[in-house]
């Protein structure tokens, strides 16, 4: 387990708790289980609670959980998985910089395809565009997904629309509510962003040796800072409710692994037909475009195979955006 990850322990009481919710689990038990001695339990139950783990002790009995904890451990998410790779290997952190940084790191030193990193808590999460990432703890999901595919490094933008597919069909499951992608990767209900994505990767002379898919999405925040609350939401603030963070995750990597082997199998087009056929910005959208040369207004009118957006501004000239970002005229 990678240095500064939860610990393997916490894990296993974790998956202990929670598999033995209805009952009063026994100390010894617990004990055994975790490969501690009898007298380091309350210690480690200690530990659980400040990490906002909800433990009623029973005096002479054991331990039981007072509600299942909304954690993005491991072994829970891991139980509920197939056999596919992503979410194979789940690095998990109650607090890290930033779950890029860390994976793009892992990566380099080797990391499998397929590995996710994922925190409670980001205290440097980057944004697209130098920006920061708002991740307030346990409020948020906030993950990276290393890749290893035979690709060229031109097809990072396929990657990136598709995990905002995947990541799309996930919300949609779990939450019911109408979710759409406006290009190149936010994911935003009822107008405001819900959730970005930041794709970076490590390449060589043509050669893509890890892409990292950097997903945020804003769950369970009550309320967004000041700055951001014109433009950015929760799932929570949209339908009023809380969700289970670890259902959305479990379902978040089971469509990632769904779109990913969609586009090994059926190519980059199979991708570019759903992304367009699930954003209302694929064609006929008023937008802002904003590149790294010129602001405009203009319209859409498609996405290219390779998985550029295409525009036609006010005086008749198409172009297909490779970079930056677009914005909603009203
Ligand atoms: C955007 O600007 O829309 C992209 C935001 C990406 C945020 C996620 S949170 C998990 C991962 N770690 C980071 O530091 N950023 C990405």
């Amino acid at each position: 387990m990678a240095a500064g990850s939860t610990e393997h322990k916490i894990d296993k009481m974790i998956h202990l708790l929670v598999k033995n919710a209805t009952v009063v689990v026994p100390g010894p038990k617990i004990a055994s289980q975790m490969g501690v001695s009898p007298s380091a339990v309350f210690l480690w139950v200690e530990k659980l609670r400040g990490l906002g783990v909800e433990i009623k002790g029973h005096v002479g009995t054991g331990y039981q959980l007072s509600k299942i904890p909304d954690i993005l451990v491991p072994s829970l998410i891991k139980a509920e998985l197939g056999e596919g790779e992503i979410g194979h290997s789940i690095v998990h952190h109650f607090r890290t910089d930033s779950t890029n940084t860390l994976a793009l790191s892992l990566a380099q030193q080797g990391a499998a395809h397929g590995t996710v990193v994922v925190a409670e808590e980001q205290t440097a999460g980057r944004g697209r565009l130098g920006r920061t990432w708002y991740s307030e703890k346990s409020s948020g999901i906030y993950a990276s997904l290393i890749l290893r595919p035979s690709l060229s490094p031109a097809a990072a933008p396929i990657l990136t629309l598709m995990a905002g597919v995947a990541t799309q069909n996930a919300l949609n499951s779990v939450t019911g509510l109408d979710v759409d992608i406006r290009w190149p990767n936010d994911l935003l209900v009822n107008g405001k962003k819900v959730c970005g994505i930041l794709t970076e990767m490590s390449a060589e002379l043509g050669r893509l040796h890890a892409i990292v898919l950097g997903i945020g999405i804003n769950v369970n925040h009550g309320e967004m800072p000041g700055e951001l609350r014109s433009v950015a939401t929760s799932l929570r603030i949209e339908s009023r409710r809380s969700w289970s963070r670890v259902q959305i995750f479990i379902a978040l990597l089971k469509e990632l692994e769904r779109y990913y082997h969609l586009l090994l199998e059926k190519g980059s087009a199979a991708i570019v037909e759903r992304w367009a056929a699930a954003s209302t910005y694929a064609s006929g959208k008023r937008v802002r475009t904003v590149t790294a040369e010129a602001e405009s207004v203009a319209t859409t009118v498609g996405v290219d195979p390779s998985g550029a957006l295409r525009v036609r501004y006010d005086d008749g000239h198409e172009e297909a955006l490779v970079a930056g970002e677009i914005a909603e005229v009203k």
